[in-house]
């Protein structure tokens, strides 16, 4: 990936793309009998490719019906023979794509035309079981192993999953019911999940109904998800949407999110499995994201954080209907720490709690975790928010003999809603300060007075991966 920093072209690249689209608009031609002409493309990516192929090009068939799973492997395993010359790229044509499982190759783009739709097959036998994560110990849903995501990639490099907004449907109504019924011998599939890779672009795509999690990068580095909606039922199981999972280098912007699980999940491994996988989540960056998860979080860290989580830093958030804001979750057996985290520039409407952070989720994968592991959480920072409508402004709960420390919250004002708890901070086994935070927080957050006012910190150099710039890149093809 070429680091560069040349705000001025990015900006001229940007008004470039909106021009191209208006006139991409007008080249889907549906002629008579003829099958439709899609002929030109642009799009914006970490890097251009020199070959390109349709899926049509290996026996897809996009009628909602007929599977298209040995089409997408064959498509693949032809065109990763490009990998060393100058790599390549499969477009996916309007239609309706059913297919089971299948993996990417390095130096390839997979897009999807504003009009196509990928649906997850319903047959189980479509879905490959693979191991369970080396810092997890077993799947999240059963022990044991679980089954691939839909679109999978490990031992990558250069990897881009776009599309003018086109679709992914995980149809995972199936997937909910068996898991609520308790009839899953596996661990649910994710939609995207991409592991031991790097140089990984998903973005500008609609993702929707993802039986669990919907994009999972693990053991990986040099991430940036751009432009991605997704969209499930609030009361769905687990169906978070974006869980950077010992990952380094990661940058989500853009996006919007109705899940019934945590719109962003950051995480780094269960208990004494991610304790000796020691791999931690670091330099993320979350920005201009707009979440709805009245069950959830906005933002939450853990409750698997073993590997550790460090250097998080969110800002421009709009969230509404949602359980809680930032939600730092943890428990006695995880180990590892969660620290160096700064938030700025939130806005919650309709809160359970705007802040909420625990050192007591329990969920532990085996009863073989170590008593002894506890978590370091520590330099915690949130600040210039407003919330409204919260049912109570703060839950704030440490472990006892292993407090939560380094808790700055600045500028921050939440307006309770009529009902409201008469406590409205409760603190244990915390400590930090707090300076223009209405209402008054507890007394273990004491409020520094207008002669000492404090601003938290949020670091002022940016990350490598803000600096990664994305290339327009444009082919002409046909396809009949
Ligand atoms: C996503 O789409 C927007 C608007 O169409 C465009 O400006 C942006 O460049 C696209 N981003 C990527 C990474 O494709
Ligand atoms: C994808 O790769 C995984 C792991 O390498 C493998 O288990 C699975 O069978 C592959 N899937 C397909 C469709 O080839
Ligand atoms: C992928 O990389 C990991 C970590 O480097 C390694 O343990 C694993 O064997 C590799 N898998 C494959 C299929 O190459
Ligand atoms: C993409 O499609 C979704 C679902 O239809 C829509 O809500 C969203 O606004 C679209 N995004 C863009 C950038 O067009
Ligand atoms: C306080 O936060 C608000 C956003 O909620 C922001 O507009 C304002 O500039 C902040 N004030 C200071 C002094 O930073
Ligand atoms: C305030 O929150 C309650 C739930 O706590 C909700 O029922 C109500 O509709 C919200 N009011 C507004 C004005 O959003
Ligand atoms: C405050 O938090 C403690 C746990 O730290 C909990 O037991 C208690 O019920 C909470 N009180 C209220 C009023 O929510």
């Amino acid at each position: 990936m070429e680091l560069s920093t040349s705000p001025r072209k990015a900006q001229a690249l940007e008004k470039v793309s909106v021009l191209v689209v208006l006139v991409l608009l007008g080249l889907s031609v549906v002629d008579g009998q003829r099958p439709r002409v899609w002929d030109y493309f642009e799009y914006s990516a970490i890097s251009c490719r020199a070959h390109s192929a349709f899926l049509t090009d290996f026996g897809g068939v996009g009628d909602g019906t007929t599977l298209n799973t040995e089409a997408f492997k064959a498509a693949i395993t032809h065109l990763s023979q490009f990998d060393s010359e100058g790599g390549s790229q499969l477009f996916v044509p309007p239609g309706r794509w059913l297919t089971g499982s299948f993996n990417l190759t390095s130096h390839f783009t997979l897009y999807l035309h504003r009009d196509a739709v990928l649906l997850a097959s319903q047959d189980i036998n479509e879905w490959p079981v693979v191991d369970p994560l080396p810092s997890y110990g077993r799947g999240r849903d059963t022990t044991g192993g679980r089954y691939i995501s839909l679109i999978f990639g490990t031992n990558l490099t250069d990897v881009v999953v776009t599309g003018d907004n086109g679709t992914i449907d995980g149809q995972g109504a199936l997937w909910w019911d068996k898991f609520h019924n308790r009839e899953l011998q596996y661990t649910r599939p994710y939609l995207i999940e991409i592991m031991f890779s790097e140089n990984i672009q998903i973005s500008n795509l609609t993702l929707v109904n993802s039986p669990s999690w919907n994009v999972h990068p693990v053991y990986s580095s040099n991430i940036i998800v751009q432009g991605i909606t997704i969209l499930a039922p609030v009361r769905s199981p687990n169906t978070d949407g974006i869980n950077p999972d010992s990952c380094i280098n990661t940058r989500i912007e853009d996006c919007y999110i109705v899940s019934g699980d945590d719109c962003i999940a950051v995480k780094s491994g269960w208990d004494e499995y991610g304790i000796t996988f020691g791999m931690p989540t670091k330099q993320l960056v979350i920005r201009r994201l707009t979440c709805i998860s009245p069950t959830s979080a906005v933002i939450a860290l853990g409750s698997e954080m073993s590997g550790g989580i460090q250097d998080v830093r969110a800002e421009d958030i709009l969230a509404i209907d949602s359980e809680s804001g930032v939600r730092i979750k943890t428990a006695i057996g995880r180990g590892g720490y969660v620290k160096d985290i700064y938030v700025r520039g939130m806005t919650m409407k309709t809160m359970k709690w705007a802040f909420w952070m625990t050192g007591n989720y329990g969920s532990h994968p085996d009863e073989n975790y170590d008593p002894n592991a506890l978590p370091v959480i520590q330099n915690i920072n949130y600040r210039d928010m407003v919330a409204e409508n919260v049912t109570m402004a703060a839950r704030l709960e440490g472990i006892p003999g292993d407090p939560f420390m380094g808790i700055c919250i600045s500028n921050v004002t939440i307006e309770l809603e009529k009902k409201a708890k008469k406590l409205t901070w409760n603190c244990s086994d915390i400590s930090g300060i707090s300076s223009g935070v209405v209402p008054l927080p507890c007394e273990l957050l004491p409020d520094q007075g207008p002669e000492n006012a404090v601003e938290c910190n949020f670091p002022t150099e940016s990350l490598p991966i803000e600096n990664v710039e994305a290339q327009m890149c444009s082919s002409r093809s046909k396809y009949f």
